[in-house]
C-alpha cells in the first residue's frame, strides 16, 4: 500500500502524473525482459464491485492484477451485500479491512465518490454515469503510441457523456485540442467542461463544443464515438431518435485528416453510432483501444497501491 492514499474518480485527479502513467504503460506494454520478473502487487488483493456488466473493464482488471503478482476479486452486485443490506460506507470499510485497492463500477458517480470517502484503501471509478477514467488513460496510451503520426485534433461525435467526458480531461491535459459535436440537449456537463477548459488554458489546447459533426470531425487526427444510449439509460423515451444525422460513416469520415484515427471504448452497437466500414477499416484502432486498457490499467494500479515500485520501474526502464 502507498503512503498516501489517492483515488481516481475522474482523469484530472491525476492530471499532473498522466503523461507519466501512459510513458510507465507502453514501457511496460515493450517491455519483454523485466516486466516478467516485476511483482508489484504481490501479496496484494484487488476487488472489483460491477453494478452494470463489462467486458473489458472486468478482464483487463483481472488478467492485469495477476500479471502484477496479485490477486483479483470480482464481485458481482447480484452476489453481494451493497445495494440490499449494507450501505456504501460500510461496504467500504469492510473491504479496506480485506483488500489492498478496490474498483467501483456503479451508476450514480456520488456511490463511487461515496465508497472513496469510507476506504482506507485507494478506490478506481471503473465508470460511472459521469466518468471513465480507466478508459481515457488507455485511450490517449493509444494516441500517444502512435507519436507523431497523428495530425489534427481529437473530434468526438455523439452522446455528450462519461466516455467523452475524461476523453476531455485527458485531451487537454496532454496538450490535444478537443471538438466535439452533440445534438442539442446532449452536451457534455458544464461543470466538466469548466474544468477541462481550465487545463486547457495551462497546456495551451483548445475545447470546441458544436452541434455539427462536420465541424468538428473536418480535418480531425482521430474521430471518436460511443453509443448513443449508455447503461442505465435504457428507459429515456425518444433518446435514440435524437441522434439522427450524428453516425460515424464513411461520409462524415471523409472530412477528416486522411490518416485518422478511429475510436470507440467499446461495446459499439454497428450500424447505429458507427458504420461496419469504419469500425472494420485500417483507421481503427478500436481494438488497441480495448488491449491497452489492461497496460494503463497496470500503469494506474502499481502507482497507486505500490509507488516506490512505479516510481523505480519509470527510472530503470
Ligand atoms: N469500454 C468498456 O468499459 O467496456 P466494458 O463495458 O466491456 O468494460
Ligand atoms: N457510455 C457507455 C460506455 C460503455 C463502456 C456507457 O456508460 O454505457
Amino acid at each position: 500500500m502507498s503512503d498516501i492514499k489517492r483515488d481516481l474518480l475522474s482523469i484530472d485527479d491525476f492530471e499532473d502524473e498522466l503523461s507519466d502513467i501512459i510513458e510507465w504503460a507502453i514501457r511496460y506494454k515493450n517491455d519483454d525482459g523485466f516486466a516478467d520478473d516485476f511483482k508489484p502487487l504481490d501479496g496484494m488483493s484487488i476487488g472489483s464491485i460491477y453494478e452494470k456488466p463489462s467486458t473489458r473493464t472486468r478482464v483487463s482488471f483481472e488478467v492485469g492484477v495477476r500479471k502484477l503478482g496479485g490477486q483479483p476479486l470480482t464481485l458481482l452486485s447480484n452476489d453481494i451485500q451493497l445495494g440490499k443490506s449494507e450501505s456504501i460506507a460500510d461496504t467500504a470499510a469492510v473491504l479496506s479491512r480485506f483488500l489492498d485497492g478496490i474498483t467501483y463500477r456503479c451508476f450514480g458517480h456520488a456511490d463511487v465518490a461515496e465508497l472513496a470517502k469510507h476506504a482506507s484503501v485507494p478506490v478506481i471509478n471503473a465508470l460511472s454515469d459521469m466518468h471513465h477514467p480507466c478508459q481515457a488513460a488507455a485511450d490517449l496510451m493509444t494516441v500517444t503510441e502512435r507519436g507523431d503520426s497523428v495530425k489534427g485534433h481529437i473530434a468526438w461525435v455523439g452522446d455528450g457523456n462519461n466516455v467523452l467526458h475524461d476523453l476531455m480531461l485527458a485531451g487537454v491535459s496532454l496538450g490535444h485540442d478537443i471538438k466535439y459535436a452533440t445534438p442539442e440537449g446532449y452536451e457534455p456537463d458544464s461543470e466538466v467542461v469548466s474544468r477541462a477548459s481550465s487545463i486547457a488554458e495551462r497546456t495551451g489546447a483548445s475545447i470546441v463544443g458544436t452541434n455539427d459533426p462536420i465541424e468538428a470531425v473536418s480535418g480531425a487526427g482521430v474521430v471518436y464515438t460511443d453509443v448513443f444510449v449508455s447503461m442505465g439509460e435504457e428507459n429515456i423515451d425518444g433518446k435514440f431518435a435524437d441522434f439522427n444525422g450524428f453516425q460515424v460513416n464513411e461520409e462524415l469520415v471523409s472530412h477528416a485528416h486522411p490518416d485518422y484515427l478511429f475510436m470507440h471504448c467499446l461495446p459499439a452497437h454497428r450500424g447505429e453510432e458507427v458504420t461496419d466500414g469504419v469500425v472494420d477499416s485500417a483507421n481503427s484502432v478500436v481494438f488497441d483501444q480495448a488491449e491497452n486498457r489492461m497496460w494503463a490499467q497496470m500503469s494506474l494500479l502499481t502507482m497507486m497501491c505500490n509507488r516506490a515500485a512505479w516510481d523505480t520501474y519509470l527510472e530503470l526502464s
